[in-house]
């Protein structure tokens, strides 16, 4: 059985097509779970690294090998260079110092990838990992352990050292979750999956990033016991599930606006073909969590000294980009907060706590949703300070929100420009096509053309479970 799985930013989620039906696979009671995991057990954690005399050995003996290796090498060369008369390439060898530096990184990198099949081995610690917003919770209750938010975030940035085996840890273990879970509710093992991708991933090193993002999806999901993966873009998948539902064909703009990234497909969908014909597919790697961070720079930042001290504006987007491993370890191990002035150093030291930034995350996140279908919202802070509290109101988003809807603006323009032929209709899903700013954008773009309101949360779950099948 293939099924397909939408791993998204901010919610993951699974299907399968079961006797010509649509299934989704339910996480408790739900369809869909937070991408967000927590580990009770820390991580491997590569700072944590020495050199113990068994590894100092394992690092000579690398050198020596190198050493001879080299020597070989060198008298193969010397060879060729008097059989070619004394012309030809003389050979470099390396110093002492590269052979040592090279056997100290393979050294280190075997150390983490026993650590990581130490900690995945342990069928315990698989089990105890907490997903969904559930992870939160478990994670502010136990105040250790490992909490991992939105790591397809992370999967196109340039990862040092061994960042990367750790993120491709977390994918393989929310990944094999997800497995572990469809199995048990369809019945029979699952080794075959269709994964969504977005047309253009978050990236540090543009189109280098979305091969990476590949790169790395495929190592965890072969990790976590797929046997064979594809990949379809999301807006191609949505379409898919659209398709299933039209008797007659048209053709259709599929937009998908997501908390990371923002993609569109142009297709004909509908009548007695079996998939959907793809025209074109566009994206950017934008999203609801921008719109989020836009807020809390805004709205909330404020609260904890932005803008009323000296505090340079950089800590404030470390505490504020919850994805961000990197980040939210330089924000929590600053220790000049205790010299801001009062009551902003306070709120700071407070917010350095263990799942305070994702809390206060979450409440931005909050604002946002209910600004959609409300003029203002009021936020507790008491976990920061007895009685703290703000408001945030519908101006305050328009303002947080005006980069995202820029680039979103110009993204439909550009495709617009595009089309060999203007859409009979668009099709709306992915969560932020709730809010009315975002359906605003699109109705000014494609006047002319029928919106048509998908399943927000499951059009591209439900597309890849039709695609899959
Ligand atoms: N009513 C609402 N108003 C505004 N935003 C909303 C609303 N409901 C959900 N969102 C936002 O939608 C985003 C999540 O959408 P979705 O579940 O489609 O993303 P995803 O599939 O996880 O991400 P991606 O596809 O980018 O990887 C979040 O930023 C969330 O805050
Ligand atoms: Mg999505």
């Amino acid at each position: 059985m293939r099924i397909g799985i939408d791993f998204g930013t901010s919610y993951s989620a699974a299907g399968a097509v079961v006797d010509g039906r649509l299934e989704l696979v339910r996480f408790g009671s739900e369809q869909q779970f937070r991408t967000t995991a927590y580990f009770p057990q820390a991580l491997p954690d590569p700072a944590k690294f020495e050199l113990t005399p068994a590894l100092e050995a394992e690092v000579d003996a690398l050198v020596r090998a190198s050493r001879a290796d080299q020597a070989r090498a060198a008298a193969r060369a010397r060879e060729l260079h008097s059989a070619a008369g004394g012309s030809g390439p003389a050979f470099v060898p390396r110093s002492e110092a590269q052979l040592r530096r090279d056997a100290l990184l393979v050294v280190r990198r075997h150390w983490l990838e026993a650590e990581i099949a130490r900690a995945s081995q342990t069928v315990a610690q698989l089990h105890d990992a907490v997903y969904g917003d559930a992870a939160i919770d478990a994670y502010l209750e136990e105040g250790e352990g490992h909490l991992v938010v939105s790591p397809k975030s992370m999967l196109g940035y340039k990862l040092h050292g061994a960042a990367r085996d750790v993120l491709v840890g977390i994918a393989l273990h929310i990944l094999e979750h997800i497995r572990m879970t469809a199995s048990e509710q369809f019945g029979t093992t699952v080794r075959h999956a269709v994964l969504g991708r977005p047309v253009e991933f978050r990236s540090s090193m543009g189109a280098a990033g979305g091969q990476q993002a590949i790169e790395l999806l495929t190592e965890a999901a072969r990790g976590a016991g797929f046997d064979e993966v594809t990949f379809l873009e999301e807006p191609a998948a949505a379409a898919f599930g659209y398709h299933r539902e039209l008797a007659t064909m048209q053709r259709t703009l599929v937009v998908d606006i997501g908390g990371g990234t923002t993609d569109i497909a142009s297709a004909d969908v509908g009548g007695a073909g079996a998939a959907p014909a793809i025209r074109g597919a566009w994206g950017i790697p934008q999203g609801g969590t921008d719109v989020d961070l836009g807020l809390s720079m805004r709205r909330f930042m404020p609260l904890f000294g932005k803008d009323h001290t000296r505090t340079p504006v950089h800590h404030y987007y470390e505490a504020a980009a919850v994805h961000d491993l990197q980040r939210q370890h330089a924000f929590r191990s600053r220790t000049s907060f205790q010299d801001v002035p009062a009551p902003y150093g306070e709120r700071l030291i407070r917010l350095q706590e263990p799942g305070n930034t994702v809390r206060l995350q979450r409440a931005v996140e909050d604002a946002k949703v209910a600004l959609s279908s409300q003029p203002g919202h009021e936020t507790e802070l008491a976990y920061i300070e007895p009685g703290l509290r703000t408001s945030s109101s519908v101006d305050d988003l328009t303002l947080a929100a005006e980069p995202y809807l820029r680039a979103f603006s110009t993204l439909l323009n550009d495709v617009r420009a595009r089309l060999d032929r203007l859409p009979d209709t668009v099709f709306l899903t992915g969560g932020m096509s709730r809010a009315p700013y975002v359906q605003g954008a699109v109705r000014s773009a494609f006047p002319e053309a029928e919106l048509v309101h998908g399943n927000a949360s499951l059009g591209v779950v439900s597309g890849l479970a039709a695609a899959a099948g």
